[in-house]
């Protein structure tokens, strides 16, 4: 999603904000440009359709140098992928800004700014921005004052960073609703939507709140809360360990992370006991709420709803919980009804997914006791304003399909059950069971790694295929579902997965040789019923392609192709068979051609709604 950088400095700043750009690449996007104030005042622009590459190519061709600049990547949402439409938008020659989110009411402020003589360059909802800010410089205003009268207009969810050619060392920006951080150097400063993009030229970040205006130069910094009055925020200093973002010896990321898991699994599971795990790995706060938890409601986009739908098979099976999990989107737009003594967990790799970070802002109260979070990116939003908190240990995420975020995460549910179950059903033995298991995890996911050759082998199966349809059962449901949408995101085969058991009300129907099935088959109690439903889609001609355990009793026969997952204890088996659907669609996407890392029309983090 859109890419925010920016940059005051005593030197040159436009090699820093492409490099911000190039490490923003990842959160997807369809357009870049950048603007700089050279040493006479002037406004340098370039904007390009497509990848940064094209921006840099743009600037070796005719180089546009500053010491004050401002840079994004732009993920259309009003207006299509163009020049005309990318970001820098500019005002007068004068003023140029940035902008992440949406403005709900640009339609009337641009009927507005048309009556007062201000003509429209683009289709976008930024463009207003640009000109209300520039009517403000006209009348008078500094860039700070005119920012602040500016946001007085605007409704909806935005980060912004403006520069004019009339205070030309300056960069003055402002949040609501979308992250943004302030990257300090030494006599020199920097802003940007996301801190990866700054991790070459600081370690030192500040965390904007929402409604804080700053400006910055190169030798000042002043941070202004919503109220206007100035306010000092804790500067953090990152570890350069924390993000090491390179591809290493691998060719995507995706497989890089992929790879990754053993090690973030492991990481993600605390120091513990043989017998418990304590409570205040969620927060400080935990024990005293955890004692008062009845019931869980879930809330996440993506792949982390799909972490919360396995949760809840643990956490009313393994804790005695009842709980229920809901796409935020949905969640935060419906009257709800809850139970008391309800806890709110908000899952999300990024911690700045907007449906998400919507939801807990919309939850009361009234109805849950307090909000818990599984997040990956300690300082998000999400982090910063729940009550409890559980940090994954997957290191930077850079595809834009999420691996190790999502089995690092189930992880973390299950640790949740764990603190939750020893009040309620589970057993201090099932506990150090489930502890145990939790240890034995990352050597099961080396061992599914050793599957890939395989795996690769049957991905060439699937790529002239167009539609495919994953079947599971019981738990391994949510992780067909997983399957399922990894391989649509990055391979474009229209996938779909179904409970195994629904297979007659209706996807039966779908099913023909040219149809691919593939069955997450565990040997569990569900098992033999999950068999039926394979034949049932066999003897309609179906390619079928089954991951079992070793001693699920299914063979290699015509048209069945099996693939035979290592032992592990049953409580791990959806982390385990997802690791092996990863692969799949992986191999699938690269035997495909396809853009692997940044699949078109998508974003790593949804930052609107
Ligand atoms: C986007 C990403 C998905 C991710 C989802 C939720 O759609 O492409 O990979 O699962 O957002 O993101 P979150 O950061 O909240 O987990």
């Amino acid at each position: 999603m859109c890419g925010i950088v920016a940059a005051t400095a005593r030197r040159e700043v436009s090699e820093i904000l492409l490099e911000g750009l190039r490490r923003l690449e990842y959160r997807g996007y369809d357009s870049a440009g950048m603007a700089l104030i050279d040493n006479e005042r002037n406004l340098l622009l370039h904007k390009r359709q497509g990848k940064v590459a094209e921006l840099e190519q743009a600037q070796q061709l005719e180089p546009k140098l500053g010491c004050i600049g401002i840079a994004h990547t732009r993920w259309a949402t009003h207006g299509v992928p163009s020049a005309a439409n990318a970001h820098p938008h500019l005002s007068g020659e004068r003023v140029a800004v940035v902008h992440n989110g949406i403005i709900e009411n640009h339609g009337l402020l641009r009927e507005e700014l048309q009556a007062d003589g201000y003509e429209f360059f683009s289709g976008t909802d930024t463009e207003v921005v640009v000109h209300l800010l520039h009517r403000q410089l006209a009348g008078g205003d500094s860039l700070l004052q005119a920012m602040q009268a500016t946001v007085q207009r605007l409704q909806g969810a935005y980060a912004l960073a403006a520069v004019d050619t009339a205070h030309p060392d300056e960069v003055v920006a402002t949040r609501a609703g979308s992250p943004l951080v302030v990257g300090v150097g030494i006599g020199e400063n920097f802003l940007a939507s996301d801190q990866l993009a700054l991790r070459q030229v600081t370690d030192r970040f500040i965390y904007l709140e929402e409604g804080d205006m700053v400006q910055m130069s190169a030798t000042s910094l002043r941070i202004l809360d919503v109220s206007g009055a100035p306010v000092a925020r804790d500067m953090k200093r990152l570890s350069a360990a924390a993000e090491s973002t390179g591809l290493g010896d691998y060719e995507h990321y995706m497989l890089k992370e992929i790879y990754e898991q053993p090690r973030a699994l492991a990481a993600t599971v605390p120091a513990v006991g043989a017998h418990d795990i304590a409570d205040d790995v969620f927060g400080s706060a935990a024990a005293a709420i955890f004692d008062q938890v009845q019931a869980i409601q879930i809330v996440a986009c993506g792949t982390s709803y799909h972490a919360g739908m396995v949760a809840r098979y643990w956490l009313e099976d393994l804790a005695g919980i009842p709980c229920a999990v809901e796409v935020a989107s949905e969640f935060r737009y419906r009257k709800r009804v809850q139970h008391p003594g309800t806890l709110l967990v908000t899952v999300s790799q990024s911690g700045e997914t907007a449906d998400t970070l919507a939801a807990l802002r919309d939850a009361t109260d009234d109805e849950f006791i307090a909000s818990l979070v599984i997040a990956n990116v300690d300082h998000s939003s999400l982090v910063r304003e729940s009550d409890l908190v559980f940090l994954t240990q997957a290191g930077a995420e850079i595809g834009v399909a999420s691996t190790k975020a999502f089995t690092t995460q189930l992880v973390a549910f299950l640790m949740l059950t764990l603190v939750l179950g020893r009040r309620r059903r589970l057993s201090a033995q099932g506990a150090a069971e489930l502890l145990a298991a939790l240890h034995e995890l990352p050597d099961c996911v080396e061992q599914v790694l050793l599957l890939d050759e395989a795996i690769e082998q049957m991905a060439s199966q699937f790529i002239l295929k167009h539609h495919a349809l994953f079947l599971g059962r019981g738990i391994q449901y949510p992780i067909a579902l997983e399957g399922a949408l990894k391989l649509k995101e990055i391979s474009y085969i229209h996938a779909e997965a179904y409970p195994a058991g629904e297979l007659k009300h209706g996807p039966l129907a779908l099913v023909d040789a040219d149809m691919p099935v593939v069955a997450v088959a565990p040997g569990d109690e569900l098992m033999e019923k999950l068999k039926s439903n394979i034949e049932e889609v066999r003897s309609r001609g179906a390619e079928l392609y089954v991951f079992a355990d070793r001693d699920a009793g299914f063979v290699d026969e015509p048209r069945v192709h099996v693939l035979q997952m290592p032992m592990c204890a049953e409580v791990l088996k959806p982390i385990v068979y997802t690791v092996a659907l990863q692969l799949l669609a992986y191999h699938v996407a690269v035997q495909k051609g396809t853009d692997v890392d940044k699949p078109r029309n998508l974003a790593k983090s949804v930052t609107v709604e």
